[in-house]
């Protein structure tokens, strides 16, 4: 990595805990690529400490930041300007600071696109989404943003139905109807925590899946799920969720030190790496 200087550019990834976070491994293998004089850091911020945290940011000149867990939705009000995803999605990951103030954005929804067009290429139909939680939200605006429709699978009715609130236009389908689905769907994303190392296992039936259906799943660790596997087996093309945080941290990384990184497997290979 580059040596710092006085005009060294600075981001981070705001969060708490934080220290499990890959973004960075992932800004500072980009920074080194482009020899761009600059550091990504990790910002682990105490719950409530959230407003004296971005303001010091702001104040130290740093050029934005990453938002995950807990305060992906909290941060919005903080935001001067926020972009249309950010505002449809309700919840903002992406911070950047300018003259005029911070822009909040969000890049999950296309990244989650961005990723699944680079391996795949779902035929018409629905998407079936299992889980009605942040991810969902914006794996769901995204396919509507693009004209497919979206079928929302959940085990709780009430968590779907808020989902449907915010995004009109939805599906809801009771959780035991997840398998029978298939039939129609030419999409299955899974966006629980099911599958994930040390969580439950998914539970669902890829025996009446239409043949050309494209599985993905959004959990990495493991890199390759339950879910995938049985997919592979059965000849469906299937997408990982590794790339879908590649890819959502590009726009960022563009915005705040003026290159467009490219996702490639040396990036792929840097970022399934132990540590
Ligand atoms: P995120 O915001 O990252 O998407 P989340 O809000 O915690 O994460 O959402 C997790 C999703 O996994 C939810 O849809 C949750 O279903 P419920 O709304 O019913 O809680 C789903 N999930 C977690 N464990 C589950 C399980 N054992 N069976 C079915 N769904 C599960």
């Amino acid at each position: 990595m580059m040596g710092l200087t006085g005009q060294s550019r600075l981001a981070g990834i705001i969060g708490w805990p934080v220290a499990y976070s890959r973004s960075p491994r992932l800004h500072n293998h980009w920074l080194a690529r482009h020899g761009v004089d600059g550091a990504y850091v990790p910002l682990p911020v105490q719950p409530g400490r959230l407003v004296a945290a971005v303001r010091g940011l702001q104040a130290t000149g740093f050029v934005g930041a990453n938002v995950t867990l807990p305060f992906k939705v909290e941060v919005m009000a903080l935001c001067d300007e926020l972009s249309p995803a950010a505002h449809q999605i309700g919840a903002v990951n992406t911070l950047i600071f300018t003259p005029g103030g911070i822009i909040g954005d969000n890049t999950d929804g296309v990244g989650f696109l961005q990723n699944l067009r680079a391996s795949a290429t779902p035929g018409p139909g629905p998407a079936l989404l299992l889980g009605a939680g942040g991810a969902a939200r914006a794996i769901a605006a995204a396919f509507l943003n693009e004209g497919r429709a979206v079928i929302i699978c959940n085990r709780t009715p009430g968590r779907a139905e808020a989902l449907r609130d915010a995004l009109p236009g939805l599906t809801l389908l009771p959780w035991e109807y997840r398998s029978a689905a298939l039939a129609e769907a030419a999409v299955l994303v899974n966006t629980t925590s099911l599958g994930m190392t040390g969580k439950g296992d998914l539970v669902i039936d890829l025996v009446t899946a239409r043949p050309d259906l494209v599985v993905v799943d959004i959990v990495y660790a493991p890199l390759i799920t339950p879910l995938l596997q049985d997919a592979a087996a059965r000849g469906h093309a299937t997408v990982g969720g590794l790339g879908m945080l590649l890819h959502q941290a590009v726009p960022g990384f563009a915005a705040w030190f003026g290159v467009t990184p490219v996702v490639d497997s040396a990036t792929v290979a840097l970022m399934s790496g132990p540590g």
